[in-house]
């Protein structure tokens, strides 16, 4: 038996066009690369943005076994509930207590155990609690199930997740961005054999700005008024980054950035 997994984490999921790709190519890529476990953020999935308990079930369906979310996990009301009854659907775990949800999960398959966190940037973006204090306390929790620990920071500033990545490494497996929909060239190992990426980049319209009518935001820069966000209608592709595993150690022995057109 291997003692190595591949862990894919795709990048935020942008509406229905998102959600239509990630079904057509997710299957496929997964059987072609020996996908063992398959992450994705979905704060985006539903239509007019944020996440529906549908727009979940699609995600899953696709071949997701755990999805994450950030600044657009409680945009719809009716995702309140299924994030408090789906063990599979995580939000940041650095807002204050009494939200709906829990901030990380963990998937058991049999043989193993992999813990993902979910945590806000706070630099630009509404995290409540300190992310570096929130990871290390997780991670502590979660060590007593197993060594395999991933990290979504959902975050806008590439120094603040730069910093966590660091800050974590040799405690996480990987540590990956989302949240800017554009991926970074910066796909490493970092020197404790942490897997890190500043963003895994997006999953849907290519021709967009975060997934949206470019016409519209460039409205929004230059006239400063902003009507309704419309998806883009261009071709999709789907982002994100594999990162190898050792079982055994928890560490990241191999990554691989993701780009499927
Ligand atoms: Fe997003
Ligand atoms: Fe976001």
């Amino acid at each position: 038996m291997s003692r190595k997994i591949n862990i894919l984490c795709v990048g935020d999921v942008v509406g229905q066009k998102g959600c239509d790709f990630l079904r057509k190519k997710l299957p496929d890529f997964k059987r072609a690369n020996n996908i063992d476990i398959c992450i994705v953020n979905g704060e985006n999935a539903a239509i007019g943005n944020g996440m529906l308990p549908n727009s979940c079930e699609h995600i899953f369906t696709s071949g997701a076994d755990m999805i994450t979310g950030g600044n657009h996990s409680f945009k719809r009301r009716e995702i309140f509930e299924y994030l408090d009854k789906k063990e599979n659907v995580i939000r940041p775990a650095n807002f204050g207590d009494g939200v709906w949800g829990k901030g990380y999960g963990i998937i058991d398959k049999g043989s193993y155990k992999v813990g993902i966190i979910n945590l806000l940037g706070r630099v630009w973006l509404e995290g409540h609690c300190c992310p570096f204090e929130t990871a290390e306390k997780i991670i502590k929790e979660i060590q007593r199930e197993t060594n395999i620990i991933l990290v979504d920071f959902h975050a806008e500033a590439t120094a603040e997740k730069k910093a966590l990545g660091y800050f974590l490494d040799g405690k996480a497996s990987a540590v990956f961005g989302t949240h800017t929909h554009v991926q970074t060239a910066d796909a490493q190992i970092l020197s404790g054999g942490t897997g890190y990426i500043t963003d895994l980049g997006m999953t849907g319209p290519e021709e967009s700005v975060l997934g949206v009518k470019k016409e519209i935001i460039i409205e929004k820069f230059r006239k400063g008024f902003t009507t309704m966000f419309e998806t883009a209608d261009t071709p999709c592709f789907m982002q994100g980054c594999i990162f190898t595993v050792d079982k055994e150690s928890g560490k990241t022995v191999e990554v691989t950035p993701v780009n499927v057109r």
